[in-house]
């Protein structure tokens, strides 16, 4: 469904993202992690059409989008969520919604009743009065989640949505995500939460300073050297090796 192929970013002497390649399969979860400044969010953001890469390509349903603006490639079915949330915090959580809902819904009141059926399926509904800025961190992240939705896409790409959440709201909002793909939406998130991604996706794609260094089953990936070296720092594998053995 999607195929990103190297892909690279830079800001000014910065190697952002470097040669980054990604894959996604239709109906997939799949995950992206990587330590802090890795490049998660720029590759995001490159395919997305964020930011028009220096090199590589992104096909997105055997289409080349490559340097398409973000709203064409919204309309084509594809959507990012945002690391830092910014909803409207004047407006309500229905119509903070509805903004995105009026891509396939031009009317108003059309547009309004369909961010109420996304408010629901992201656990929203009792909530669509409220002023954005009202709702807790948790119930900003679904908010999130619920404007993405509303464009009504086929691939959504999730940022860090439990980044800032406790155990506790994590638990809770797993199985919003694994609704979303069961409604037909294929899913490729970034997440820091270890445990989550386990749970979530069935694939992973590991970034390390702005290069893709593994690729795999999650089961797999935490027990790759090369992976626990880029989360824990040099010399990490050979000490875990060490005390366990
Ligand atoms: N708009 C930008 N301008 C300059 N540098 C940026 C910009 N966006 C990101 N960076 C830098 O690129 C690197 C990768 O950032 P980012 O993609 O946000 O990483 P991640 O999401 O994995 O934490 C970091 O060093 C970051 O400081
Ligand atoms: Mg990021």
């Amino acid at each position: 469904m999607l195929v990103a192929e190297g892909l690279t970013k830079r800001f000014g002497g910065l190697l952002a993202v470097s040669d980054a390649s990604v894959t996604v399969a239709k109906g997939a979860i799949v995950g992206l992690i990587g330590p802090n400044g890795a490049g998660k969010t720029t590759l995001f953001a490159m395919i997305a059409g964020f930011h028009r890469p220096d090199a590589g390509r992104v096909t997105f349903q055997g289409e080349d989008i490559t340097g398409l603006a973000p709203e064409e490639i919204c309309r084509r079915g594809l959507v990012r969520t945002f690391q830092l949330v910014q909803p409207f915090a004047g407006l309500t959580v229905r119509e903070n919604i509805a903004i995105g809902a009026h891509l396939r819904h031009p009317g108003r009141t059309a547009a309004l009743e369909a961010a109420e059926r996304v408010a629901e399926r992201v656990g929203l509904g009792a909530e669509l009065t409220k002023p954005a800025a009202d709702l807790t961190i948790a119930g900003r992240k679904r908010l999130e989640l619920a404007r993405a939705l509303a464009t009504e896409p086929t691939l959504i790409l999730l940022d860090e949505v439990m980044a800032g959440l406790n155990p506790t709201e994590i638990a809770e909002i797993i199985p919003v995500v694994q609704g979303i793909r069961a409604g037909g939406v294929t899913v490729l998130l970034i997440e820091h939460v270890m445990q989550a991604v386990m749970s979530l996706a069935e694939d992973v794609f590991v970034l390390n300073q702005g290069r893709m260094i593994a690729h795999g089953a999650p089961a797999d990936l935490v027990r790759d050297p090369q992976v626990i070296e880029a989360y824990l720092g040099h010399g990490a594998a050979e000490r875990l090796a060490g005390a366990h053995g």
